[in-house]
């Protein structure tokens, strides 16, 4: 098995060495594949999953490009549908677990073993754009629910998640203006980021049944009526009962920015911790608010990268 690993290894390797590359935001190589611009961590992941990786017909993905609010909407999820076992041990691993550990990711998880998983609860994610998804997910019956965000607060969260990262390493982070410039080249990790919103947001046109599509904006704006909307899609409406009983908010609470940034394994934890790009918990919640982006770029630079997006998404029937 350690044999064939490392074939695929040095396969994978020759892809890579094929593919234009550039210096990505932390000076590591991102290499461009079918559109997208990804590390060699994640691509490698990505070439694995294609070979090793089937889905249950059951299994949900939450969806996004790199901080547009995954962990929330990880925590909110896996909540959701592991509210009935309140009592047991699982809805309660969120208090001693960051959320990236209670819903595994795709690419990097169950990229080197597709069975590192739980498969009673089956909550899985990606960060991988949905032209590249594996076949065995789009022609399944998988659910999707896709999050993404203001891209000046998707930037902003990005560089200072990156630059932190750095910090943590005595590295010199990239400074702003320049990681700017490449993020409106479309080079960030799994940017340009405008595809990768327009890929799940088409298909969410497609297959409305099969992918949700959300933003973070809105999710704050009522958080409420999203928790019902997630649970209804995944399956698992609130009961009137639990909706008199404070379920929903109950759920709100324990996923809160508050709640979650404070508990001591995300205060004082890490992820990743067996590789290479090992990272401290606290880095994935910063601010957590809408429009942080004003105190970081100039208005002309939110008025450009506005500019873009309003080129890129037109026409979609998508405005963000
Ligand atoms: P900011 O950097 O703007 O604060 P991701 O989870 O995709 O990496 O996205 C990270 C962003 O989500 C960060 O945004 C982080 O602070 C915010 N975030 C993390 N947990 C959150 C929560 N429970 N509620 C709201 N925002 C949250």
């Amino acid at each position: 098995d350690s044999a064939e690993r490392k074939n695929e290894a040095k396969n994978y390797n020759e892809v890579m060495d094929a593919l234009p590359k550039v210096k990505g935001l932390r000076g590591n190589d991102y290499y461009l594949y079918q559109g997208f611009w990804y590390s060699s961590f994640f691509l490698e992941g990505l070439m694995s999953v294609h070979e090793h990786f089937n889905p249950q017909s059951t299994d949900i993905f939450v969806a996004s490009s790199p901080k547009t609010g995954t962990t929330w909407l990880k925590a909110l999820t896996f909540a959701i549908l592991t509210r009935s076992r309140l009592s047991g041990s699982t809805t309660s691993s969120l208090l001693t677990k960051m959320p990236h550990d209670c819903v595994p990711f795709l690419e990097y998880h169950l990229a080197r073993n597709p069975s590192n998983r739980d498969l009673a609860i089956p909550l899985l994610s990606t960060h991988v754009p949905y032209s590249c998804l594996p076949k065995s997910i789009i022609s399944s019956s998988c659910k999707i629910i896709y999050i993404c965000r203001d891209a000046k607060d998707a930037f902003v969260s990005l560089w200072c998640f990156v630059s932190a990262h750095q910090m943590s390493k005595n590295v010199e982070p990239l400074p702003l203006e320049e990681a700017f410039e490449m993020f409106c080249n479309g080079i960030s990790i799994l940017g340009p980021y405008w595809d990768h919103v327009l890929g799940y947001w088409r298909a969410s046109l497609e297959f409305p049944e099969k992918i949700l599509f959300l933003t973070y904006e809105e999710i704050k704006k009522d958080t409420a009526a999203h928790v019902k909307k997630l649970a209804e899609f995944m399956g698992c409406s609130f009961t009137l009962e639990e909706e008199e009983e404070g379920e929903v908010q109950e759920i709100i609470s324990m996923c809160s920015f508050e709640k979650l940034s404070n508990l001591e394994v995300n205060k004082n934890g890490k992820h990743r911790l067996d590789t290479s790009i090992a990272i401290q918990n606290s880095l994935y919640f910063r601010k957590g608010e809408i429009g942080d982006w004003a105190n970081h770029l100039t208005p002309e630079m939110g008025a450009r990268l506005d500019d873009i997006m309003e080129r890129k998404l037109k026409g979609s029937g998508l405005k963000l």
